[in-house]
């Protein structure tokens, strides 16, 4: 085999367009930036990875584990709308915090969010150079001795700031420095910013990575959609959000839900659907959207073993992550530092994933936060409405063998997950070439992932193959069609065919040709090897069932 290991985000963007996993939203009209649709493999995939999720978290949690207390982890869970009162997201700090520092060019207008700008500089096409400082080497020096911090000269790429230039191209580059008789190499600015660092400060601003004119200071931004309710359209009585987070629903119905049902503390409430955020600089293809899909488990727990359970969600939602497919050192589990932690956070992980647009960093996939008992004590406080719980199972034992009980706000624990990051790590990870291949795009999806389940081919479009082919569909169909698409095609040649399924990457392809007929036996082959072996017709759902875990 001859597979390369390094991905085009390019390739991967044109195949989910060419095999219906993504499609740009109203594309007809031109696209809406930050809005994406999934075609019908697309919308598969996502659905697959939404059931995974509710099964394993859900349905069965971590698998029937233990939890740190020694019993089954349980789990239950909640629909909630996307509209909520507005006071929920004055509670959650939403109306008053979340915001994103946002900078205005000057010159061209462009909105840009600060944290993005470096980013974005680094991906440009300008380059930078030192006056007078020839080679790679001295002008790495230069920058790490910080004689002169990185400084824009007004847009041109002319005129050099005291000691360091930035040239649109590097080619300008080098023709402005002969003019000005000094010796230099111009640097890319990725490098730049990898040797300096990502800051920018009052006196060596960042300038505006679209034309290098200045930008505004900072000023925050509020993320979220605002709507009106009603016929009114009264923007100030009336208003609400788009929810920017499902948790939220999670926190407001907690009381419902105990109150309702029988579950007890430690337990976890889970509840996904789409969230809405006005992102500043959408970008990476599906990767930061202004709609997405969130998977959220909100886990409540007593204060005192609120550090285990932490560090027990933790590992597992990155073990979740490797089995359905991320595997290697493409995914990492990232705690956060100190200083990043929100004032009410003991503890915050990331699982991150490798993407070709950010390596050789990584881009959040979820992130796993120890909330303490920072949004029922708000909500508690901005509703007026109890959110403590009574625990029959905590404090001293009454002479009956009772306990006393205690009472107290739950602290949380909170695994945050995004379904259409997931769903883009997954096709990242899945997109393979094989130049040895006639076909030479695969899309190595794990089987329980694969959108496509199976395919049926009979090799040729007569001699009583089809017929046995539809049966053999029609069995599978009924088998697996709750996951997934089981294919049949009759047309091309079957290494067309093959090619076909290897792109929308399904695992298995069963073939019915003339030894079917006579011997009870097909041809199955295998996407990821290509390799063929013959199983009895009648093993097929075996095979299958032992393959595809659904
Ligand atoms: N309740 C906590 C919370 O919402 P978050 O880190 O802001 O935490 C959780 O979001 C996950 O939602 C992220 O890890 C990411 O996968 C996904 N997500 C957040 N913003 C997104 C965006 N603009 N586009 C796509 N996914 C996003």
């Amino acid at each position: 085999m001859s597979e390369t290991s390094v991905k085009s985000m390019e390739a991967i963007v044109s195949l989910c367009k060419r095999r219906g996993f993504i499609y740009p939203a109203s594309e007809i009209y031109g696209g809406i930036n930050g809005f994406w649709d999934y075609g019908p493999l697309g919308a598969q995939l996502k659905k697959n990875l939404r059931d995974a999720w509710w099964q394993d978290m859900i349905m069965n949690p971590c698998w029937g584990r233990s939890g740190p207390d020694g019993d089954r982890v349980r789990c239950v869970p909640v629909e909630t709308r996307i509209i909520q009162h507005p006071r929920v997201w004055e509670a959650s700090g939403h109306v008053g915090g979340f915001n994103d520092p946002m900078q205005t060019c000057k010159q061209c207008k462009k909105l840009l969010r600060a944290d993005h700008v470096p980013d974005l500089l680094a991906e440009s096409e300008w380059v930078a150079s030192l006056a007078g400082v020839a080679g790679r080497a001295a002008q790495e020096q230069v920058l790490i001795e910080g004689t002169e911090v990185l400084k824009w000269t007004g847009g041109k790429g002319k005129k050099l700031a005291a000691n360091l230039a930035i040239y649109r191209d590097a080619e300008a580059s080098v023709r402005i420095v002969a003019k000005l008789r000094e010796t230099t190499t111009p640097i890319a600015l990725a490098e730049v910013i990898r040797i300096i660092g990502n800051t920018s400060s009052a006196e060596n601003p960042w300038p505006c990575p679209i034309c290098g004119g200045e930008l505004t200071e900072p000023r925050p931004f509020n993320l979220m959609f605002p709507t009106v309710i009603g016929a009114t359209g009264d923007w100030e009585s009336d208003r609400a959000y788009l929810r920017p987070e499902t948790a939220q629903g999670i926190f407001v119905q907690f009381k419902n839900v105990v109150d309702t049902t029988r579950v007890k503390v430690p337990f976890g409430i889970g509840n996904t659907g789409t969230s809405f955020r006005n992102e500043v600089t959408p970008r990476n293809f599906t990767f930061r959207s202004r709609e997405f899909e969130q998977a959220e488990l909100e886990f409540f727990c007593h204060p005192e073993e609120s550090q285990e359970w932490y560090r027990f969600w933790r590992d597992f939602r990155m073990e979740w992550w490797q089995s359905i497919g991320l595997r290697g050192d493409n995914l990492i589990l990232r705690e956060h530092e100190k200083d990043e932690l929100s004032h009410y956070s003991t503890g915050t992980s990331d699982v991150e994933y490798r993407f070709p647009f950010t390596a050789p960093g990584f881009g959040e996939l979820e992130g796993i936060a120890h909330r303490g008992c920072f949004d029922l004590t708000q909500h508690q406080q901005f509703s007026g409405t109890k959110l403590d719980y009574f625990d029959t199972d905590r404090g001293e034992t009454l002479p009956n063998g009772s306990k006393k009980g205690e009472r107290y706000i739950p602290h949380v624990i909170e695994p945050a997950a995004g379904l259409d990051r997931g769903a883009l790590a997954l096709l990242c990870e899945a997109y393979t070439r094989d130049e040895s291949r006639p076909s030479p795009e695969i899309m190595r999806f794990h089987p329980r992932m694969a959108p496509i389940k199976a395919a049926v081919f009979p090799l040729v479009n007569k001699d009583g193959m089809p017929e046995v082919a539809e049966k053999l569909h029609a069995e599978l169909f009924r088998r697996f069609g709750h996951a997934g698409f089981i294919e049949t095609d009759a047309k091309q040649s079957i290494g067309k065919r093959y090619a076909r399924m290897d792109e929308a990457g399904c695992p298995y392809c069963f073939t019915i040709d003339g030894q079917t007929l006579t011997d009870q036996t097909v041809t199955v082959r295998d996407r990821d090897t290509g390799g063929q072996e013959r199983i009895g017709l009648d093993k097929v759902k075996t095979y299958l069932e032992e393959r595809l875990g659904v």
